[in-house]
C-alpha cells in the first residue's frame, strides 16, 4: 500500500465516519424497502479511501469504503476527489466493481454537471451525499442545488477552523480579499458578515466579532430557508482532545424521519471525541 496517499487522521475524524457509516446503514436499508426508488451515495471530497489512525497507527476505512460495505447496498456510488494519486488509491480499491463511479478533478463542477442529474426526483432517484472539505473549498451553487433537488440528504463539513484562521478576525479590514472571497463562495453571498459582526453590543456601533455559534445558526438558517432542506438539525462540533471544535458536521434533508435519526445518531457520538 502507499501510505503516503494517505491521510492521518485525528480522532474526531474516526467519529465523523462512524456517525456517516450509521446514518448510510439506516438510509440505505430504508430506501433499499421501498422498491419504487432507485438510491446512490455520493462522496463529494471522497479521499483515497483509506486513512492512518493518529490514536492507533493502524488503518481505518475512509467514507467510500465505509459505503461501499453498507448492506443493502446503494444503486451506485458516485466518489469524487481532486487529488490524481487518491483517485488511483480509490480506482484500486473499487476494482472489478460496475456500480462504482469515479471522478477526477474540481467536484464544485463534477457534482452540478456530471452527478446531480442522475439524481433527479421526477426519476425517482434519491442520494445520499457528503460535502466533506477540508476546509473552504466548496461552492454554495453546489449546496443550494443538492437542497431544490429535494432528491439528496446531505452531510456537510462546515469548516469553522479554517474560516476563523483565514477570514473571521477581529478587525475584518485585515482580511486577505482573496480569502473573504473563499468565505463568500462557500456561503451564496457575503450576509456572512452580519452573522460574524455585530455593531448592536457596544455604545460606539463597532462591529464585534460573535462566536462560532451565531456563524453556525446563520447558516443554518440559510439551509433551510435558501437551499430548501426542511429539516436541519442542530449541527454536531466536532473537537479535538483539547475540546477545540475543528469543524461542524451538518446534516440536512427533506424528511423529518432523517431528521430522528441522525438526532440519535449525534446524541450517541457527542463529546466522545473530548478526553
Ligand atoms: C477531508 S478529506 C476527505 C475525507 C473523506 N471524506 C473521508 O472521510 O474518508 C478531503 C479530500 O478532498 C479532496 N479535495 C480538495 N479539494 C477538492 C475539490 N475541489 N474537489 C474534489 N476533491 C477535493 C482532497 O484531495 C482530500 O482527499
Amino acid at each position: 500500500m502507499n501510505e503516503q496517499v494517505y491521510d492521518k487522521i485525528g480522532y474526531w475524524s474516526e467519529i465523523k465516519l462512524d456517525i456517516i457509516r450509521d446514518y448510510a446503514k439506516a438510509y440505505s436499508g430504508i430506501l433499499h424497502a421501498q422498491r419504487s426508488l432507485m438510491h446512490m451515495y455520493i462522496d463529494a471530497f471522497a479521499g483515497g479511501g483509506l486513512h492512518i489512525s493518529k490514536t492507533s497507527g493502524g488503518y481505518v476505512p475512509g467514507s467510500p469504503q465505509n459505503a461501499l460495505l453498507v448492506e443493502p447496498p446503494f444503486a451506485e456510488y458516485h466518489l469524487i476527489d481532486l487529488d490524481k494519486r487518491k483517485v488511483t488509491s480509490l480506482r484500486n480499491l473499487t476494482q472489478g466493481r460496475t456500480d462504482v463511479f469515479i471522478y477526477q478533478g474540481d467536484c464544485n463542477s463534477i457534482l452540478l454537471n456530471k452527478v446531480f442529474p442522475r439524481v433527479r426526483y421526477e426519476d425517482y432517484k434519491r442520494a445520499l451525499c457528503l460535502l466533506d472539505p477540508y476546509g473552504l473549498h466548496l461552492n454554495w451553487d453546489v449546496i443550494f442545488t443538492a437542497g431544490q433537488m429535494r432528491s439528496i440528504d446531505m452531510f456537510l463539513n462546515f469548516p469553522v477552523q479554517d474560516m476563523n484562521r483565514n477570514v473571521l478576525w477581529r478587525v475584518p479590514e485585515n482580511v486577505d480579499l482573496k480569502q473573504a472571497g473563499r468565505m463568500t463562495a462557500f456561503w451564496g453571498d457575503d450576509s456572512w458578515r452580519q452573522a460574524a459582526y455585530d455593531t448592536q453590543r457596544n455604545l460606539f456601533g463597532w462591529e464585534e466579532k460573535t462566536d462560532n455559534q451565531s456563524v453556525v445558526d446563520a447558516f443554518r438558517e440559510r439551509l433551510r430557508r435558501v437551499a430548501g432542506f426542511r429539516h436541519v438539525p442542530e449541527p454536531i462540533p466536532m473537537r479535538n482532545s483539547q475540546g477545540a471544535v475543528v469543524y461542524y458536521l451538518f446534516f440536512a434533508s427533506q424528511k423529518p424521519v432523517a431528521e430522528n435519526i441522525i438526532q440519535h445518531i449525534f446524541r450517541e457520538y457527542k463529546d466522545r471525541g473530548i478526553r
